[in-house]
């Protein structure tokens, strides 16, 4: 029998403070009709001064741990995806450890924007079923807000903060993640990318992006990995129950379901009222349509994800 990991409990944590596209339009021309009707988004949460990355993925990794009925002394590794890390060094996935009670096992950060969450898993789930790990909570997380320009329109509105966790854990059966492809072109890297960098110029910099670039690759990338893994592992379209793709806008989101052929009903959207949180993305709105009661055990997803690199990826997973 296969090794596989299950999902044994999905988290999610949003920061409290609510900014809607009307709060937008005090600070830069721009107004609730535009945002609302390129991207879909009518709301999104900011963490404030102090709350960092690592509080955000703490809460969400506690709360994934809850739903999987295990503590932090029960994980062997920590994966987690950000591009907003609380410090340069060390990891993010550190701080979380000592939070958690974690002291043995291992606990690392990748970087791979919007996709952060697909690579995580990726790296988790290969452990998992190398043997090397038992119990492991892959994590998205982001303090978008603190790396963006709030004098520029073309992407202050875009992005919020926020964070989702998946505790995996080794058994013998069919349902857990099936397979998760990732793909990255760095060609891309001049189209989405922060202006700084400690290597670069010392400083952290701002989100900077080709918006029409992002839309053309997103749509067609996110798609096509999407077929891909479906077709891969003997699946359909019509096998999927839901579509949670990375919620970076409904025009992106839209595009990459017709492109597949995806009915609209199944695509699951929590862009309106999240934003685009990048690596959050995907685990904030599995733990948001578990909590609606949307997802279910035994349901079969499909979620795609794109983003600076480019990276891409999708991951087909039986709840
Ligand atoms: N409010 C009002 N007007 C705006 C705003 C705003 N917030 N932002 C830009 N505009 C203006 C532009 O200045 C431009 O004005 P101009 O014609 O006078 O120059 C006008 O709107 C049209 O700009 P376009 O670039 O043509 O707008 P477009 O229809 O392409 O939509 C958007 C822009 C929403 C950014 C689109 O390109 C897009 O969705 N790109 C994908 C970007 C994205 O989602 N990135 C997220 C990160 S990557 C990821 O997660 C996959």
């Amino acid at each position: 029998m296969t090794i596989r990991s299950r999902i044994a409990g999905l988290g999610g944590y949003l920061p409290e403070t609510v900014r809607s596209n009307d709060d937008m339009a005090k600070i830069v021309e721009t107004s609730d009709e535009w945002i609302v009707d390129r991207t879909g988004i009518r709301q999104r949460h900011f963490a404030d001064e102090k709350t960092m990355t690592s509080d955000l993925a703490i809460h969400a990794a506690q709360n994934a741990l809850k739903a999987a009925g295990l503590t932090g002394a029960d994980i062997d590794v920590i994966v987690l995806g950000s591009v907003t890390p609380d410090r340069t060094f060390p990891a993010t996935a550190a701080y979380v450890q000592a939070a958690i009670g974690m002291t043995g096992g291992c606990a690392f950060d990748l970087s791979a924007a919007c996709s952060g969450f697909l690579y995580a898993l990726k790296t988790a789930d290969n452990m998992v079923r190398l043997g090397q790990a038992k119990n492991a909570l892959v994590i998205g997380v982001e303090t978008l807000s603190k790396i963006t320009d709030f004098t520029d329109r073309n992407t202050c509105v875009l992005f919020g903060d926020g964070a989702g966790a998946a505790v995996l854990q080794a058994h013998e059966g069919e349902d857990g993640v099936i397979d998760t492809l990732i793909r990255s072109d760095g060609r891309h890297a001049p189209d989405l990318y922060a202006t700084g960098g400690p290597s670069f110029n010392h400083e952290v910099g701002y989100i900077t992006m080709n918006g029409r670039e992002v839309f053309r690759h997103a749509s067609v990338n996110m798609a096509d990995i999407s077929a891909e893994v479906l077709a891969k592992n003997g699946y359909t379209v019509d096998d999927v129950d839901w579509f949670v793709p990375h919620q970076a806008n409904i025009r992106i989101m839209d595009a990459v379901a017709k492109r597949l052929g995806m009915p609209a009903e199944k695509v699951l959207t929590t862009v309106d009222k999240h934003a685009n949180t990048s690596a959050a993305s995907i685990p904030l709105a599995l733990a948001d349509g578990v909590e609606r009661g949307l997802l279910k055990k035994g349901q079969l997803i499909l979620s795609p994800a794109m983003g600076a690199g480019f990276t891409w990826g999708a991951s087909l997973i039986r709840l």
